[in-house]
């Protein structure tokens, strides 16, 4: 028996076999859940990568900023299965214009895509799939430490900050539904989004160096696994909380 055995999850996120949520798909699925898959831009490569997982998945169209998409958003998973225990937000976008030293000269159109892709997108995806959520359930996001500022994260960091208020937010909201929203903070991954970060790979340097447990950049699996957990019902009293997956590395000063 999976710590996921009958469970139903929805999955945003997946766009290369080294996105954290396909690990998150594969994992769900290694657990006994049910995974629905939603995919943005290029729905053929994400129906190519969910030819991977363990089982096969739908994929459904889902650009998380279109209000039409998420309006039709529970209709479509419905067709798919008859509710929803879970839901995972995989999704962070920020314009170049945003990251990587320009933060002084960023114009508000540049950050307003950032916080609407990256921090908005968390409330306006779990308030989607509600109604699908009657018995309650776990939405789990991904977050990037941004208790201290970092070089070159810039405006995402300030939306990923966002995103952690917008968790405490909607835990607040939301546990009178018996759902909890929570988030994994995972230290820096090689994946499609961080490499599109210009000096992602010297900021990820300090990481393996640092963190107590060490840390392996190409390694999502732990991430990963920490999402299954707080989606399992073995987090059952634990919301609005950010855990930790980076090695330690948040933990130390120097
Ligand atoms: N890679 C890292 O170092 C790292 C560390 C901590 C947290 N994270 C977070 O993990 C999450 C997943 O990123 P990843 O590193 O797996 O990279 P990734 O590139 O594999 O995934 C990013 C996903 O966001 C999706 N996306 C972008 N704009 C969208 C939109 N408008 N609507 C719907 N989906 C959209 C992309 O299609 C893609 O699937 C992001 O929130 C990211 O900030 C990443």
């Amino acid at each position: 028996m999976g710590i996921l055995e009958g469970k139903r999850i929805l999955v945003t996120g997946v766009i290369t076999d080294s996105s954290i949520a396909f690990h998150v798909a594969r994992l769900c699925q290694e657990q006994g859940a049910t995974v629905v898959l939603t995919g943005y831009g290029r729905l053929s490569l994400v129906e190519r990568i969910a030819k991977r997982l363990p089982e096969p998945s739908p994929v459904l169209e889902l650009d998380v900023t279109n209000d039409e998409q998420l309006d039709s958003l529970a209709g479509r998973v419905a067709e798919h299965v008859d509710g929803l225990d879970g839901v995972v937000h995989s999704i962070g976008f920020t314009p170049q214009e945003a990251l990587g030293g320009n933060f002084l000269n960023t114009r508000w159109e540049d950050v307003a895509t950032a916080l609407h892709t990256s921090t908005f997108s968390l409330k306006a995806l779990t308030t989607a799939v509600l109604p699908l959520m009657k018995d309650g359930g776990s939405v789990v996001a991904l977050d990037f430490d941004n208790s201290v500022s970092y070089p070159i994260y810039d405006w995402m960091g300030v939306a990923k900050s966002g995103l952690a208020s917008t968790a405490r937010y909607l835990a607040r909201y939301l546990g009178d539904q018996k759902i909890r929203v929570n988030l994994v903070s995972a230290g820096p991954l090689s994946t499609m989004a961080a490499r599109s970060i210009p000096g992602f790979e010297e900021l990820a340097s300090a990481w393996p160096q640092r963190a107590p447990l060490g840390w392996d950049v190409t390694n999502p699996e732990p991430a990963a696994r920490a999402v299954v957990a707080l989606l399992s019902d073995w987090f059952p009293a634990t919301t609005g909380e950010i855990v930790h997956v980076d090695g330690g590395f948040h933990s130390t000063g120097a």
